[in-house]
């Protein structure tokens, strides 16, 4: 399905009946990497997943594509859809995004999903790695992307064992334009820190990792969760804020250890108050 947002064309799916559940992808890749929960899920809940600007099969224009206008194509998109609240399940850039969404439009959020992400800005050695990058694509294309990340993706059983899994992930790199490889890195290297917007979180929040994510490890999970208690106590009490690390898994939870990470999706889903 595509709609107009903001100025490009929009494509994501939106399936099952239910609380809408907002699914956010991460960098770069696309809304297939959801494929496993909107299958299992979709009997009990509406669930949304884009393709973000210059990814899939969305519109690439120009970059810098920055988290709050990537959070404002999704709060557009949910408003053409009439969804009034959801829960946004963001996967390390998505988590990004989702944390700008929560800055902008907050009464909009029921619940947050914080998979393999976190919330400090880039390092300035960070930035420079995201420079040259990008200067790497503009030269020669996205393969040079696509191969360097991949082990870093995936856990070393995935990259051994899952070769569906792998070619997976491959195909939704090969598939993102260098337009849109060049603006989400432009995009991710402004990003401001979310560490005092953690601070502000006051919806249930599960934070999901990887037990082998290399690129943001448990230790970046339980910094996330000990922030969100610490600036909260009473007013979110620590049994709203769940955290839950997947075995045989790396950055890409959902599509890695599919069981394990919709488990831990519903448990928390159910534990929501209606
Ligand atoms: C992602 O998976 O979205 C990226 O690895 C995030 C990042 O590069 O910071």
């Amino acid at each position: 399905m595509k709609q107009l947002v903001n100025d490009i064309q929009m494509n994501y799916e939106d399936v099952g009946n239910g609380p809408a559940l907002l699914l956010i992808h991460g960098f770069p890749l696309d809304h297939t990497l959801w494929t496993y929960q909107l299958e299992s899920l979709r009997n009990e809940y509406r669930l949304v997943a884009p393709d973000l600007r210059g990814h899939g099969k969305s519109q690439a224009p120009p970059g810098p594509y920055r988290m709050e206008q990537m959070a404002k194509d999704l709060c557009d998109l949910i408003d053409l859809l009439k969804i009034e609240r959801a829960v946004l399940v963001g996967l390390s850039m998505g988590g990004y995004i989702a944390f700008a969404f929560w800055r902008l439009y907050l009464h909009r959020v029921r619940a947050l999903v914080l998979a393999d992400t976190r919330a400090a800005a880039d390092t300035p050695q960070g930035r420079q790695n995201r420079q040259e990058m990008a200067q790497r694509v503009q030269d020669q294309g996205t393969s040079t992307v696509v191969e360097g990340m991949l082990p870093k993706l995936l856990s070393p059983n995935t990259l051994q064992n899952k070769p569906k899994v792998v070619a997976h992930a491959r195909r939704m790199m090969t598939n993102t334009p260098a337009t849109g490889v060049i603006g989400a890195l432009q995009g991710m290297a402004e990003r401001p820190d979310a560490t005092l917007t953690l601070s502000t979180i006051t919806v249930p929040t599960l934070i999901v990792v990887g037990a082998d994510d290399a690129i943001t490890p448990p230790a970046e999970a339980e910094a996330m969760r000990e922030t969100i208690l610490s600036a909260h106590g009473e007013q979110l009490p620590g049994d709203k804020v769940h955290s839950v690390i997947i075995p045989d898994a790396g950055h890409l939870t959902p599509l890695e250890n599919p069981p394990a990470f919709n488990q831990a999706l519903r448990e928390f889903l159910a534990s929501l108050p209606g």
